[in-house]
């Protein structure tokens, strides 16, 4: 940070399915940043970070929080539950960690109302295609977004306003139940007056969080001051860039960062990415790397693979070297941060997925229909494994040779640089890469 200069504004952003240990890594790198933003994504998310001996699991609030002396902030792009965010707002302040003055909102971000998670449980109940969401309303606030019949924080700070946007949205959710084949009385948890009841309970406190997140961030670089610009989910959950319809309902990719808080694309000065040293994902669709049982359930011990929001079982697999070249290039990596290295300690071989067979033709490239993803072969190349423990490296050469060289070739292979390295759920169990 230097004087009038610009300051540095980087995106951190999944690679995979989401639950890449972005939270750890925004944690680490939120040690240099003086402002962290959400751009997308909701309560869905779930950020474990291990800190002050503590473990503190944020769906919300930026996980930049734990810093005290951070501005966080929820970006226009992120859907916002309100209830989710001031309960994460008291356990903090309990916890010794006083949010107070130190979060904002944009109050152009939407809110999710009780009846959109009705929505999304009764959608995913009795709909078509069950996608596996996290049932904490998503899809519907991001539908009413769209829709342009959306609730967002700014018509909240008017009580009159606030009344009359949640009954548009709430007279709407009646009719998509109805279309449901539920009944809307006994579905919905109160009338339009109740939803908002929900809501109004923290309405005072809204007030005081509101913001224009987009000059505050432009206010803050022009000061030379550092931006963290923290996605959710990963890009193979993109609504675009993902295995559609198997994804969430916003843009996780590093291009959306800039919507979503509102500064411009140029503003953006680098772009990390986080792959996880094999894969995860949660909910449904295609996963071409999938261990099979007996692994699938050795590392989902080793690695602790539960859902943080849902508490599910996530399916595990090998590292897919296809899907991390792909998300270099829609995100535009300037790099990478390899985390959970030290699950894979006691593997005596490694997996890599290198390529698809498809049709007995072999393609680098990530389909864009799920359907083929659904039926593609991976092409593995097997690298020995370094069977001895790496969670109290701190440095590249503290490393085994064989991890090195796995690191090395997941480097190669993704084509952007290693930057950091994490071994571990403690915040000291990190490698900065040279
Ligand atoms: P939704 O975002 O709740 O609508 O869920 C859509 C899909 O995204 C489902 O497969 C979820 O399991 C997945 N998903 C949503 N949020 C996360 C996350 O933070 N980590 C991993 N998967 C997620």
């Amino acid at each position: 940070m230097s004087g009038t200069s610009p300051g540095k504004c980087t995106v951190v952003v999944g690679c995979q399915w989401g639950d890449e240990g972005k939270g750890k890594v925004v944690d680490v790198l939120a040690a240099d940043a003086d402002v962290v933003a959400r751009y997308q994504g909701g309560a869905n998310a779930g950020h474990t970070v291990h800190a002050e001996g503590h473990e503190f699991v944020l769906h919300q609030i930026p996980s930049g929080i734990l810093h005290p002396g951070k501005r966080c902030l929820l970006g226009n792009g992120v859907v916002v539950d309100l209830g989710q965010f001031f309960a994460e707002y008291d356990n903090l302040a309990e916890r010794g960690l006083d949010p107070r003055g130190r979060l904002g909102v944009s109050a152009r971000a939407h809110v999710v109302l009780p009846h959109h998670k009705v929505l999304d449980e009764e959608t995913e109940r009795v709909g078509g295609r069950k996608i596996g969401t996290t049932g904490r309303g998503i899809g519907p606030a991001y539908e009413d977004k769209a829709g342009r019949r959306g609730v967002r924080v700014g018509d909240l700070l008017d009580s009159r306003r606030a009344l009359k946007a949640v009954a548009a949205s709430v007279e709407w959710a009646r009719s998509r139940l109805r279309v449901l084949g539920a009944d809307p009385d006994l579905a919905l948890p109160g009338d339009a007056t109740l939803d908002l009841g929900d809501a109004g309970a923290n309405l005072e406190r809204l007030a005081e969080v509101a913001t224009d997140v987009g000059a505050e961030i432009a206010d803050a670089l022009a000061a030379g001051r550092e931006v963290l610009l923290e996605g959710a989910q990963g890009t193979a959950l993109d609504v675009d860039h993902g295995t559609y319809p198997f994804v969430t309902s916003s843009s996780t990719t590093a291009g959306a960062a800039a919507a979503g808080v509102g500064i411009g694309p140029t503003t953006i000065s680098a772009v990390t990415g986080v792959v996880k040293a094999y894969t995860t994902r949660v909910g449904n669709g295609p996963l071409p790397t999938a261990f099979d049982e007996k692994m699938d359930a050795r590392v989902r011990r080793l690695g602790a693979e539960f859902g943080a929001t849902t508490g599910r079982p996530r399916r595990c697999g090998w590292f897919d070297a296809v899907l991390a070249r792909y998300s270099a290039r829609v995100n535009g990596l300037t790099g990478i941060a390899v985390t959970k290295l030290d699950v894979l300690d006691t593997l005596p071989e490694i997996e890599v997925a290198t390529a698809y067979r498809l049709d007995g033709e072999s393609s680098s490239a990530f389909p864009p229909v799920a359907a083929d993803l659904e039926r593609v072969e991976p092409v593995y190349e097997t690298l020995p494994g370094w069977q001895s423990p790496t969670s109290n490296a701190r440095r590249k050469t503290d490393l085994p040779p064989n991890a090195r060289a796995y690191l090395d070739r997941i480097e190669e292979l993704a084509g952007a640089p290693i930057l950091m390295v994490s071994v571990g759920t403690r915040r000291s169990q990190v490698i900065h890469w040279e």
